[in-house]
């Protein structure tokens, strides 16, 4: 008992002296106590998007709805990586903590797809992407497989490339039909009308050429310069009808000519005569 409070008298002496040796030691004790305070306060929101600046700006600019939920949300546990001690993936958050799995049994490799946590729309056109499209898609994947093209045998990546949802423009592996067919008149080389590609060619569907029913008999005859002509040039009541309402919808279909006329004549003068087309010649150049 004695020789303890021997010994705490000797160290307090020590103490003392060591305090009075030194100078500004006293000024340095009170820094002491506001740079190692005793209850540090959690590392603020603030602080980690000052550490961590590039992951803050994927989540301000592009985060979606992930820039809704902080950091610490997601990450409950971090810096606790140690290589070779901890597994990385271990140590990140995982997705079905709070989704679930949205697409179904199929699509449970998360991070294939959305390969950034904290930009999860921006989805990268990957292998793992392309095997999903499948799934989600069914309807394009039987379309083009229904109607098959030389597009059939293109991945869907090859078009939809880079990203999830990128649309590409037919240009960048076709060239357009006007460096092969005539260019209408008053038309600049650089807009033809044939420049909407998709006005006509479903791409999932390409050589299903469909048209709108307003399009132009000068579209047309872009490719049938002949039948134009003749039309034009007949002057009949033909003349002034759009090349589609004989030719409706979709391309190559040929309305006969009892659809709009029926039965003109008397029975009895088919029985000899036979078709319209005896009396009357081709639809583009009737004969009265
Ligand atoms: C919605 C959940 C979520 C939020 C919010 C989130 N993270 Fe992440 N973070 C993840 C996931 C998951 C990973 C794993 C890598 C991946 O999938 O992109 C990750 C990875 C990281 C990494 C490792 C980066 C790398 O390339 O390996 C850091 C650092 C990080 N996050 C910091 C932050 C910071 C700082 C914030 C807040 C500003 C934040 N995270 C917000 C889910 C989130
Ligand atoms: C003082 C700087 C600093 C602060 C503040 C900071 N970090 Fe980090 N963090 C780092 C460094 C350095 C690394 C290791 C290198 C890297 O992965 O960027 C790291 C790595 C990470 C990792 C990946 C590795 C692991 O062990 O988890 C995550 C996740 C992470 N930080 C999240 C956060 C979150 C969340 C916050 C805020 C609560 C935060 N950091 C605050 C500097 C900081
Ligand atoms: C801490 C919880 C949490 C974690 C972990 C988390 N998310 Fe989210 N995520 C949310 C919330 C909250 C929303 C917004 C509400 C919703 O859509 O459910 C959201 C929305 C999303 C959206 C839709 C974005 C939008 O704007 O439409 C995607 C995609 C997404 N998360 C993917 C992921 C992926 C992939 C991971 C893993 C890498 C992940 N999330 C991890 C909480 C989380
Ligand atoms: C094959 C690729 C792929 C995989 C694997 C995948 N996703 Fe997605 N995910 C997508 C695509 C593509 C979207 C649609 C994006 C859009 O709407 O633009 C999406 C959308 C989402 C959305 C927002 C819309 C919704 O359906 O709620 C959430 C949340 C989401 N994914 C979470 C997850 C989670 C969690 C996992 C893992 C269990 C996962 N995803 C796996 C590709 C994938
Ligand atoms: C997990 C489900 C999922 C997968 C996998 C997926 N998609 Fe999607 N995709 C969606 C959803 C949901 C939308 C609708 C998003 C919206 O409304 O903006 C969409 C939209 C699109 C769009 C239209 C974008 C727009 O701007 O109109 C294209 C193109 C597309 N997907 C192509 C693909 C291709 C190609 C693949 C495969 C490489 C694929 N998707 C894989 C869910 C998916
Ligand atoms: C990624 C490149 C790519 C894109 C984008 C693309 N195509 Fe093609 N397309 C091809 C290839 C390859 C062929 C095979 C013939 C060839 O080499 O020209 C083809 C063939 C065609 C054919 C003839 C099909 C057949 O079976 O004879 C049509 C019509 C066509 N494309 C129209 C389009 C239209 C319209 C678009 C835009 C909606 C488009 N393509 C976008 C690559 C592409
Ligand atoms: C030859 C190129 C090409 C190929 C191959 C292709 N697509 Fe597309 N896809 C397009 C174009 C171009 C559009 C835009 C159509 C439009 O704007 O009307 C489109 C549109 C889409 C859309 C959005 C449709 C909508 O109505 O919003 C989806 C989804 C899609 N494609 C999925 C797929 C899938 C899945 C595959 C593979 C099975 C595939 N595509 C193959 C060129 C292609
Ligand atoms: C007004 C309708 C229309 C427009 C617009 C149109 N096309 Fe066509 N395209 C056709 C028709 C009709 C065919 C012939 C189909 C057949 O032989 O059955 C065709 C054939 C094709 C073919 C296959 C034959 C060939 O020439 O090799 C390709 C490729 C093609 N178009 C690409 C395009 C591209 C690219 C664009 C846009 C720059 C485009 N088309 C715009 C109507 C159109
Ligand atoms: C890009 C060129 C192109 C355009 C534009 C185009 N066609 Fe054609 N069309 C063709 C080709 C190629 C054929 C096939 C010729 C053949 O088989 O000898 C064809 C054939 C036809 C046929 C004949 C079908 C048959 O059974 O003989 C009709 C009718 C037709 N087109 C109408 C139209 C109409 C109407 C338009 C405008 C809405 C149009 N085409 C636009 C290229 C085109
Ligand atoms: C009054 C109806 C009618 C109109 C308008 C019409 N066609 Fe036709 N077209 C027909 C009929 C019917 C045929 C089948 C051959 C016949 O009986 O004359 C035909 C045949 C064709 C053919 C294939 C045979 C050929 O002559 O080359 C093409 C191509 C064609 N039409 C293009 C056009 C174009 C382009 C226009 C507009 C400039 C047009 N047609 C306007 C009724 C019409
Ligand atoms: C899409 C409908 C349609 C088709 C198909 C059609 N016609 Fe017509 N035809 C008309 C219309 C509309 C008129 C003008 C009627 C009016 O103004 O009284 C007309 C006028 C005529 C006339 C009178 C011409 C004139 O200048 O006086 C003849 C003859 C005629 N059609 C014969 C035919 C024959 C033959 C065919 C088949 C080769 C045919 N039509 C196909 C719609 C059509
Ligand atoms: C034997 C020859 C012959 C045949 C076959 C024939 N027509 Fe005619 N058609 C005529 C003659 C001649 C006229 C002119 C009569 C007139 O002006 O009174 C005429 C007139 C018409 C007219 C115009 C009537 C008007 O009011 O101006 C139409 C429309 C017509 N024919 C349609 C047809 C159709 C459709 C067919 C086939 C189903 C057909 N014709 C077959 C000889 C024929």
């Amino acid at each position: 008992m004695r020789s303890v409070f021997i010994w705490l008298l000797l160290c307090l002496l020590l103490g003392t002296s060591l305090f009075i040796m030194s100078p500004g030691a006293k000024a340095l004790d009170k820094e002491d106590q506001s740079l190692y305070p005793p209850d540090t306060a959690r590392l603020t929101r603030q602080q980690c998007m000052q550490c961590h600046p590039i992951i803050a700006r994927l989540l301000r600019e592009n985060g979606v709805a992930h820039r809704g939920v902080a950091c610490r949300q997601c990450h409950q546990k971090f810096h606790v990586f140690v290589p070779g001690r901890t597994r990385y993936q271990d140590v990140l958050p995982k997705c079905t903590r709070c989704h679930d799995h949205p697409h179904g049994e199929e699509l449970t490799d998360c991070s294939s797809c959305h390969t950034e946590a904290h930009t999860p729309l921006d989805i990268p056109a990957t292998l793992s992407l392309s095997q999903g499209c499948r799934v989600c898609h069914p309807q394009f994947e039987k379309e083009i497989k229904t109607y098959t093209t030389q597009h059939t045998e293109l991945y869907c990546t090859a078009c939809h490339h880079t990203r999830h949802g990128y649309i590409p423009k037919c240009l960048e592996c076709h060239q357009p039909h006007k460096g092969v067919f005539p260019v209408a008149a008053g038309n600049k080389e650089s807009e033809t009308p044939l420049d909407q590609c998709t006005r006509c060619h479903p791409p999932h569907k390409a050589l299903n050429v469909t048209y709108p029913n307003n399009t132009d008999n000068n579209t047309c005859g872009l490719c049938h310069r002949k039948a134009l002509e003749m039309l034009k040039q007949s002057h009949t009541k033909h003349s002034k009808l759009r090349c589609t309402k004989c030719h409706p919808g979709k391309h190559k279909t040929i309305k006969r000519c009892r659809q709009c006329h029926g039965q003109p004549h008397p029975v009895a003068m088919f029985k000899k005569f036979g078709s319209c087309g005896k009396c009357h010649g081709v639809a583009h150049s009737i004969i009265r």
